[in-house]
C-alpha cells in the first residue's frame, strides 16, 4: 500500500519522482516525501496528507539533481506526519532510504543502535535501516547494504541512496514488490509498474533475496551473498492508456464497464474444441484423486469470489471445499497435508495475509494454486500452480472487474476438474460452456441501462443502513454487494442469508428500511420469495434483482432490476453488476471520493 519510486539518469529526478508517485496514488497513502542528491547537498521534502501538499511545498523550490528517491507512506509504525514520512536518513544525512513492508526486529535494532549513540527522530521501523547502514558503511556501499539485509527481519522493498556514492541506487526485495525500468541513459525504480509504463516497457522484476545495483547506464543484480544473478527482461504489455481513466469520471466506473472485455479475455485462452483447458496446470485424474480436501483462502472481495468458487467446485467436482479468510486461516492451525489443495485468490498477488497463508500451506505440504491478476506477483511466484485472470490493471480501491474475472476463472477451473474427474457429463459440460461464452455479451447488456440504478442510488444514498438478502449463490453476491456499498459510500450495509433473517435480523426490518433482495437462484426461488414477503410485510423498501423471465417478483415489489437469463451457477456474474453500479452512484450521491475511499488502500501488503 505504500509506493516507491527512484530515478537515476541525465534528467531532473524530481519530475519522474512526482509523476511516478502520482501514478501510485491509487495504492493509498497518508504522507509523501522525496530526497534528491544535488551534489553538494541532499534535498529532502516531506508532507503529510495528499501528494498535492508535497507539490505545494516544492512549488518554487524544485531540486535540480539527477538521482533521487520518493515514497508515499501508509502509516504502520507511528502516525502519519512529516517526520514519519519517508525517505529516512541516518544521523549525518549520508544515507537515505525508502521502504515498503515491516521490519519486524526494529525495536531490538533500535535499542542496540541507540546504545551506540544513534539519534532517532521518527517512530518508524524504517529509520532503523538508515542508521544500520551508517553503522555498516566502511567505504563500500553494496557491502554495507548486504550487511544491513543480513540483520533485518521482516518484509521489505528498499531503495537506498548515498551522498558519497552519487552514481548509484541500490535496491533490495523481500516479500514486497519492486521493479527496475530500463531507459536510455536513465533507469527507474518503482514498487509497481504503473509508475513507470509511460517511460519504459522494459523492466526487471526483482525476486525475494535479490539486490539491484542501478546506475544510469547499467543494472546489475546480486544475491545476498554478493554473487551475480542473470535476470531476464520482462516486457510490459499494458499500454499507458490502460492505466488511465479512459474518459470515465472514475477508475471504478471505467473498470465496471471493462468487465465484458476482462471476462472475455479471461475465458478465451481456456476454451478449445468446446472443452476447458488449463495448459499451465496439466492435471490428470490421479492428481485429482489424491486431493481429499480443498481450501480457498483470500481476503475481501477475493474471499467473496472464493465463496462462489466453493459452490462451483462442490457442485461440479463433488469435493468438499472450505473457504477461509486468509487472516484467520494462517493462525488457526489449519488441517492441511500433502493431500490438500489450497487455492489462494488475490487480484494484486501481493496481499500480505494471503501470501502468508500460501507460505504456511506450502510449509504444511499442501499443493498450492494461485488465482491472481498480476503476472510475476509475489503470490504468483510462490504458488506451485498459477492461473491468471485477465482483468488488466485494476486501479480503483473497490474491486469490480477482478471479482467477475475471478468468478469466471474459478467456474472454468471447476469445470476443468469436473471434466478430468468425469463428474460432469459431456452434454452438461457443453451446455455450460455455451452459457459461459455468452456471459461477456450479457454483462454488456446488464450495463446498457444504468438510469434506473442511478435513481435507486439517489434514494438509497441518503440512508444510514441497507440490508442485502439472498440464498445460495445470491447470498454470496449479496456479501459482495454490501462490501461495495460500505467501502465507497460509507453506508452501513449488511448481507444476510435470507433464511437467517428470522433468527435475529428481522428485528431491524421496520418501515422504510432499504433492502436489496436477490432472487436469481431457481433452486431456492420459492424460499427466497417467502423471505422477501417477510421483509415487505414489515414495510421495508425492497429492490429485487431477478433473472429476465421472472414474472412473479414484480407482483410483490415496486422495483425489480432484471439481468439476462443464464445457468444459475453463472448468474452471479450478472447479478453483481447492478450492485456495483448501485454502490458507485450512491457514493457519488454522497460526494465520496470513489476511487480512494477513506482508510483503505488498493493493495494491503501489511498485516
Ligand atoms: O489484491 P487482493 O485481491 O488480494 O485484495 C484483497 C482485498 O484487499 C480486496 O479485495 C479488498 O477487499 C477490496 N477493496 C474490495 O473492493
Amino acid at each position: 500500500m505504500c509506493g516507491i519510486v527512484g530515478y537515476i539518469g541525465g534528467k531532473r529526478a524530481i519530475d519522474f519522482l512526482l509523476d511516478g508517485l502520482t501514478k501510485l496514488e491509487y495504492r493509498g497513502y497518508d504522507s509523501a516525501g522525496v530526497a534528491v542528491n544535488c551534489g553538494d547537498n541532499i534535498f529532502v521534502e516531506k508532507a503529510v496528507g495528499r501528494l498535492d501538499s508535497l507539490k505545494q511545498k516544492l512549488k518554487n523550490n524544485l531540486p535540480l539533481g539527477n538521482i533521487g528517491i520518493g515514497h508515499t507512506r501508509w502509516a504502520t509504525h507511528g502516525r502519519p506526519s512529516d517526520t514519519n514520512a519517508h525517505p529516512h536518513s541516518d544521523c549525518h544525512g549520508k544515507f537515505f532510504v525508502v521502504h515498503n513492508g515491516i521490519i519486524e526486529n526494529y525495536l531490538k535494532l533500535k535499542q542496540d543502535l541507540t546504545a551506540k549513540g544513534h539519534k532517532f527522530i521518527s517512530d518508524t521501523d524504517t529509520e532503523v535501516v538508515a542508521h544500520l547502514l551508517e553503522e555498516s558503511y566502511h567505504g563500500d556501499f553494496l557491502l554495507a547494504v548486504r550487511d544491513v539485509i543480513s540483520k533485518i527481519e521482516g518484509s521489505y522493498s528498499l531503495v537506498f541512496m548515498s551522498k558519497e556514492n552519487p552514481d548509484v541506487l541500490i535496491c533490495a526485495k523481500q516479500d514486497n514488490p519492486l521493479v527496475v525500468g530500463i531507459g536510455e541513459n536513465e533507469n527507474f525504480v518503482a514498487s509497481d509498474i504503473p509508475a513507470i509504463i509511460s517511460y519504459t516497457r522494459k523492466t526487471y522484476i526483482l525476486n525475494d533475496g535479490e539486490i539491484a545495483i542501478v546506475q544510469k547506464d547499467s543494472v546489475q543484480f546480486v544475491n545476498r551473498q554478493g554473487l551475480p544473478i542473470n535476470k531476464k527482461i520482462f516486457n510490459v504489455t499494458w499500454n499507458a492508456a490502460a492505466a488511465e481513466k479512459g474518459g470515465y469520471e472514475h477508475f471504478m466506473l471505467k473498470e465496471i464497464h471493462e468487465q465484458p472485455k476482462a471476462v472475455r479475455n479471461t475465458i478465451s485462452p481456456h476454451i478449445k474444441n468446446n472443452s476447458i483447458h488449463f495448459d499451465e496446470l496439466n492435471w490428470n485424474a490421479d492428481f485429482l484423486k489424491n486431493i481429499d480436501k480443498i481450501y480457498i483462502v483470500a481476503c475481501g472481495t477475493a474471499y467473496h469470489a472464493g465463496l462462489v468458487g466453493k459452490f462451483y467446485i462442490e457442485k461440479l467436482v463433488r469435493k468438499l471445499v472450505e473457504v477461509d479468510l486468509a487472516s484467520e486461516f494462517r493462525y488457526r492451525a489449519p488441517i492441511v497435508d500433502e493431500n490438500t489443495l489450497v487455492i489462494v485468490v488475490s487480484q494484486s498477488g501481493e496481499t500480505s495475509d494471503t501470501l502468508a497463508a500460501l507460505k504456511e500451506s506450502k510449509r504444511l505440504g499442501a499443493k498450492t494454486l494461485a488465482v491472481t491478476n498480476v503476472v510475476g506477483s509475489s503470490i504468483a511466484r510462490e504458488a506451485e500452480f498459477v492461473i491468471h485472470t485477465a482483468a488488466g490493471p485494476e486501479i480503483a480501491v473497490a474491486s469490480t472487474k477482478a471479482y467477475t474475472t475471478q468468478l469466471i476463472l474459478m467456474f472454468m477451473l471447476a469445470l476443468y476438474m469436473a471434466q478430468i474427474s468425469k463428474t460432469v457429463s459431456d452434454s452438461d459440460a457443453e451446455r455450460l460452456i455455451e452459457q459461459l461464452k455468452k456471459i461477456p455479451a450479457q454483462i454488456s447488456e446488464t450495463l446498457s441501462d444504468v438510469e434506473p440504478i442511478k435513481t435507486f442510488a439517489q434514494i438509497y444514498g441518503f440512508n444510514d443502513d441497507v440490508f442485502y438478502i439472498g440464498r445460495s449463490l445470491d447470498y454470496c453476491v449479496a456479501l459482495e454487494g454490501a462490501l461495495k456499498l460500505k467501502e465507497i459510500s460509507y453506508i452501513h450495509a449488511e448481507a444476510y442469508a435470507a433464511g437467517e433473517l428470522k433468527h435475529g435480523t428481522l428485528a431491524l426490518i421496520v418501515e422504510g428500511v432499504p433492502v436489496i433482495a436477490l432472487a436469481t437462484q431457481k433452486s431456492v426461488y420459492e424460499k427466497t420469495l417467502s423471505n422477501i414477503k417477510e421483509v415487505k410485510a414489515r414495510d421495508a423498501i425492497v429492490i429485487g434483482i431477478a433473472a429476465e423471465g421472472d414474472t412473479s417478483l414484480s407482483n410483490y415489489l415496486d422495483h425489480v432490476i432484471f439481468v439476462p437469463e443464464t445457468d444459475e451457477l453463472l448468474i452471479p456474474l450478472l447479478a453483481v453488476v447492478p450492485l456495483q453500479l448501485l454502490a458507485y452512484y450512491a457514493a457519488i450521491t454522497r460526494g465520496c471520493d470513489v476511487d480512494k475511499p477513506r482508510n483503505l488502500a488498493k493493495s494491503v501488503t501489511v498485516e
